[in-house]
């Protein structure tokens, strides 16, 4: 889970190196490195620790040449390290590497390539390439990448440099995933799209198995067996902007103040009368119909959307509905067939374990649905259907706007389901369609509480542990309310169902414990509420998150952030946004990385 790129062209390399592995960061951060081709030779430099650090070397040495890779990481082999950074280099110093993925059978490979005398300088599963494309180097990189991968198992996204052949970049992927971007007597290799976005629009995706040879004026594509492949130019329609932070103090911020926008694109074209149009979407009504089991697999925040969903489908379609971690789901013998429907969410779709669980339910014989942000990902290659949550841009690696989005997504496809097996009435449904039309001005008043949230998480941001509470669909937005303030505060943050507190968790509540409530006006309203009166009862610090505007509330409650009312399906999209602003406020006091957290990775590419 590491971000790669590489730079051919006629400008100078390590700048452009620089500034896509700044927009790759969020893939990894604990080590970065470039070398480029100079004089015949190839030079690097490489460090622990953050982009910045590498930056500052970097001022002291440049490093001047056309061509060029790098590399952002996120450890897995080897602990972030000078040596175990990326770009790895062969014994007689003459290829460069960069590679974001695992080399399961690095430890075979190792032994066998020391065995012949090649020495390693690192403890990485990557080193083991560079030797072992060395190894059958015999003039041309390309080949000896071909004969180099088939002997690998694992994932891998590379960039390959040669001093041997100056003029190109060899790339190839499986199961990482890699995009050229294709500029004007240049071109680029990098993980994501951002990485070259500044420089060009145009883009060509990299399929599983194929290897590309990049030169200055040229792009080609090839299978494993270097056979020619062909690949048609997309154009994506995002601009350099989106990957600024727009007068914000961190990116996650500015994308939680984006969700208004968010949800108005996301709806935009696709509710009509009484019918969801989903122009990515090919299963026809006839195919929703013969489903009569969904299974919803994803992982960390898309994994709360699913539960959300689960909610959703069977009140909206009378389908029954399975929910599962993708980690969880990969490894268990499910029960699918081609009646069943299995829905991915993932908001880079790239995420390792969501990707393999949606292959193997496909290959069990399901039909398929992705939900995912990224148009062109690796979960769009495995099936026809797709429902693109329009989010953009997601820099921060907590997840916010790219959540709500996957709300209104699961939404769309609850009501798709519900009119094709006619199990919602036209009535119900205009009432949905027209619930969903005020959200976004609703999430624009809910944003106005910012400075009130803002507030609270001065007074609580020193306490060190909290509990978040829901029931129904309000449970898994206090899952979500808990992960959200744990991933970027680093503050013990449990969500439980409400009703679970007296099954355990009362017994952590004291004067410095406080419980953050989601109680909206519905059928559950009262249970919460006296959950809320039991941990009052016990000296606890009460914080709720309402739309119940005539019941005396101070009476239980320490604070009270009121939302807008609306159906109480749609309650999570409004009561999420409090517990974004929450967990950001009390993570900013606490002077936390927000948008980089420790440990983290914005797309999580490995198992
Ligand atoms: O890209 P994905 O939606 O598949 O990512 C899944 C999780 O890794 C992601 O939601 C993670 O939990 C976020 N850091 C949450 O903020």
């Amino acid at each position: 889970m590491c971000g790669i790129v590489g730079y051919i062209g006629g400008r100078s390399a390590v700048p452009i190196l620089m500034s896509g592995l700044k927009r790759l960061e969020y893939r990894g951060y604990d080590s970065a490195g470039v070398s480029v081709l100079k004089n015949g030779d190839i030079e690097q430099l490489k460090a622990k620790g953050k982009l910045s650090i590498l930056s500052s070397i970097l001022k002291d040495k440049p490093l001047r040449s056309r061509i060029g890779i790098g590399h952002t990481r996120w450890a897995t082999h080897g602990a972030p390290s000078d040596e175990n950074s990326h770009p790895h280099m062969d014994c007689k110093k003459e290829i460069s590497l960069v590679h974001n993925g695992i080399i399961e059978n690095y430890l075979t490979l190792r032994q066998e390539l020391e065995e012949k005398g090649h020495k390693f300088l690192s403890e990485t599963d990557t080193e083991v390439l560079v030797h072992l494309i060395e190894e059958y180097y015999e003039g041309n990189l390309e080949q000896a990448v071909s004969k180099a991968l088939k002997r690998l198992e694992g994932s891998y996204a590379i960039g390959v440099i040669c001093k041997k052949e100056p003029g190109k970049i060899v790339a190839a992927r499986q199961d990482s995933p890699l995009v050229i971007g294709l500029g004007k007597n240049e071109n680029f290799i990098a993980s994501d799209i951002p990485a070259f976005l500044p420089f060009t629009r145009k883009v060509k995706h990299i399929n599983d198995g194929e290897i590309v040879i990049l030169k200055r004026n040229s792009v080609r594509i090839f299978d494993l067996d270097l056979n020619p492949v062909e690949r048609e130019v997309t154009t994506v329609h995002w601009d350099a902007s989106m990957a600024e932070k727009g007068g914000y103090k961190h990116f996650m911020l500015k994308e939680i103040f984006e969700q208004p926008r968010v949800v108005t694109d996301m709806l935009s074209g696709r509710l009509k009368e009484y019918s969801v149009e989903i122009e990515e979407m090919k299963l026809t009504d006839d195919d929703l119909r013969k489903i009569n089991k969904v299974i919803i697999i994803a992982c960390g925040t898309a994994f709360h959307a699913s539960m959300v969903g689960k909610y959703f489908i069977e009140d909206f379609a009378r389908i029954p509905v399975e929910i599962d971690v993708a980690s969880e789901f990969r490894y268990r013998n499910p029960v699918v067939d081609e009646n069943s429907l299995v829905v991915a969410v993932s908001q880079s779709g790239e995420t390792a374990d969501t990707l393999v669980s949606f292959k193997n339910a496909i290959a069990m014989g399901a039909k398929s649905i992705a939900v995912t942000n990224m148009v062109g990902s690796s979960i769009t290659r495995e099936t026809e259907n797709m429902i693109f949550t329009r989010a953009g841009l997601e820099i921060g690696v907590a997840a916010t706007k790219t959540f709500i989005a996957q709300l209104v997504a699961i939404f769309l496809l609850s009501l798709k389901l519900g009119v094709a097996r006619g199990t919602i009435d036209k009535e119900k449904f205009r009432e949905y369609h027209e619930a969903l039309l005020r959200i976004p001005d609703q999430l624009s008043d809910v944003l106005k509480k910012a400075e009130q949230i803002r507030n609270i998480a001065r007074k609580y941001y020193k306490c060190d542990d909290f509990l978040f509470l829901g029931r129904s669909l309000s449970y898994p937005i206090a899952l979500e309310g808990a992960l959200k303030l744990k991933e970027i505060s680093y503050i013990h943050a449990e969500g439980y169902a409400a009703g679970e507190m007296k099954h355990g968790p009362i017994a952590l509540i004291d004067n410095l414990v406080p419980t953050v409530v989601v109680l909206p006006r519905d059928s559950v309203y009262e249970k919460t509420l006296s959950n809320v009166k039991e941990v009052r009862a016990r000296s606890g610090i009460t914080i709720g998150i309402t739309n119940k505007t005539d019941d005396p509330l101070d009476e239980y409650l320490d604070e009270t952030i009121f939302v807008p009312d609306t159906s109480h399906q749609l309650s999570p999209i409004l009561t999420t946004i409090p517990l974004q602003l929450l967990a950001y406020y009390i993570a900013d006091k606490r002077n936390r990385d927000v948008d980089q957290p420790r440990n983290l990775a914005k797309s999580v590419t490995v198992e």
